[in-house]
């Protein structure tokens, strides 16, 4: 592959997370959200360059990423809007929530904006019942919602009121770990020789007992 989809800092962060692992597959889900922070939705090269950076075929690498809801392989607004439907928020009016926002953003669940700015989604618990009904905006929570304070969160988003607390949609987390996890190349290769031997061994023994 000579065009590059991801950026050269994307693969720089990809190819730490490589390090990290003794299969490179392994390393799959957190570059997904790389790629997912850099585009807001995993546009099919960024499917083909992660899948080479990992050592899977594309379509392996779609079949994972559409497996998990915190990843889309479809293109999604700035904001995707998340409303719970379930039990606890069910019962503090969430249909009537979802009802309402589809309504004031002239949308149904599941379709994005004229504008690309906002998609709805109904979501599954996402464990903050104590502050039924509830939705999420990129992952971040918005509790005790009523239709009103639904409108102004949606204005406020438009007015770029919550830009400091709520990012673009890709983005899990603003602040990068500095350290913590570094391994250097010797290491690395010390457990993949370890995890090698060990597994070949299992394998060895596995043989001897079935005979
Ligand atoms: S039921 Fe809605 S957050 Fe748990």
């Amino acid at each position: 592959m000579t065009e590059r989809h991801l950026s050269a800092e994307v693969r720089a962060r990809a190819a730490e997370l490589l390090e990290l692992y003794p299969h490179p597959r392994s390393a799959l889900i957190p570059i997904c959200h790389l790629a997912q922070e850099q585009d807001g939705w995993l546009r099919p090269e960024a499917i083909a360059e992660i899948a080479e950076l990992v050592g899977l075929a594309p379509a392996e690498v779609l079949g994972t990423a559409s497996f998990y809801d915190m990843l889309h392989t479809e293109p999604v607004g700035r904001y995707l809007v998340s409303v719970c439907t379930n039990i606890a928020c069910l019962l503090r009016g969430a249909y009537e929530l979802l009802e309402h926002a589809e309504e004031h953003l002239d949308v149904r669940a599941g379709g994005t904006t004229a504008d690309g700015v906002f998609t709805l989604e109904e979501a599954e618990c996402l464990a903050d019942c104590g502050r039924a009904p509830v939705c999420q905006v990129n992952h971040r929570f918005f509790g005790d919602l009523t239709a009103q304070s639904f409108d102004t969160l949606v204005d406020s988003l438009r007015a770029g009121r919550h830009d400091a607390d709520v990012p673009p949609h890709g983005t899990l987390i603003r602040v990068r770990r500095q350290g913590g996890l570094r391994v250097d190349g010797d290491t690395v290769a010390g457990e993949r020789a370890a995890m090698a031997a060990a597994i070949a061994q299992r394998a060895g023994s596995g043989g001897a007992a079935s005979s």
